[in-house]
């Protein structure tokens, strides 16, 4: 190939790859600029979305929702829905820690149990600002669940919370949850602190 041909060749190939350069440049900065308000919207939609059926599988209702009778037997009451162990509930105290393999007891509202680590009750997760989740910030709730302790530096979440398992939430899904759950209607029900477990017998 002559010199000027090649020169030629070389030519064209600069010219042809401009646009595709120029194309990604812009693409690029595409990227990075804000996204316009319908997109956030829709994201937004899509966390809800994600958040609601992450709630609904991961059986946060079985404990969170107190259980009232229906006509196919003990069901979670969706008119309290996630608002925690009811206030109202007038409980005798738990009774003797069984023995052997059984080792709970739990309330007919599925929200109170008593197990070796005493008696806890569910937490209510509603928004309501006095007695619910209101207050927290999603770093409160993401510390929470990945440390196992009150709002990542309180007292341990006590027995069946399963932080074990809940800990391997990714932080989106934890970030859907959270989302999730303040949007959910607020509920007033302040929720007893857990009671230490009983004294061991005294020996004889
Ligand atoms: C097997 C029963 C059970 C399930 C299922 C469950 N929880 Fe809990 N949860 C509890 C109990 C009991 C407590 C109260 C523990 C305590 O007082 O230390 C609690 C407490 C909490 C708290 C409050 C912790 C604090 O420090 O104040 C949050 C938040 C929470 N649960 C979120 C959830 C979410 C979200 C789900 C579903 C993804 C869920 N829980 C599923 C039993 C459960």
């Amino acid at each position: 190939m002559k010199r000027s041909s090649l020169m030629r060749t070389l030519d064209i190939v600069v010219v042809l790859a401009l646009p595709v350069l120029l194309l990604l440049g812009i693409h690029s900065a595409r990227a990075t600029e804000p996204r316009a308000p319908e997109a956030t919207a829709a994201s937004d939609a899509q966390k809800l979305a994600r958040g609601k059926y992450l709630v609904t599988v991961a059986g946060c209702n079985d404990c969170h929702t107190p259980w009232k009778m229906g006509p196919k037997g003990p069901e979670p009451d969706m008119s309290r829905m996630l608002s925690g162990h009811p206030q109202s509930a007038q409980l005798p105290p738990a009774p003797q820690l069984p023995e052997g393999p059984w080792v709970v007891t739990v309330a007919h509202t599925n929200t109170a149990w008593s197990g070796p680590w005493g008696v806890s009750f569910t937490a209510n997760l509603t928004p309501d600002r006095e007695t619910g989740l209101g207050t927290w910030t999603q770093r409160n709730f993401t510390e929470t669940i990945r440390t196992g302790r009150h709002m990542g530096r309180g007292r341990p979440v006590l027995p069946p919370m399963p932080i074990p398992m809940y800990r391997n939430f990714t932080d989106e899904d934890l970030e859907a949850i959270f989302t999730y759950l303040q949007s959910i209607p607020a509920i007033s029900n302040r929720v007893p602190e857990p009671l230490p477990p009983p004294a061991p017998p005294e020996k004889s």
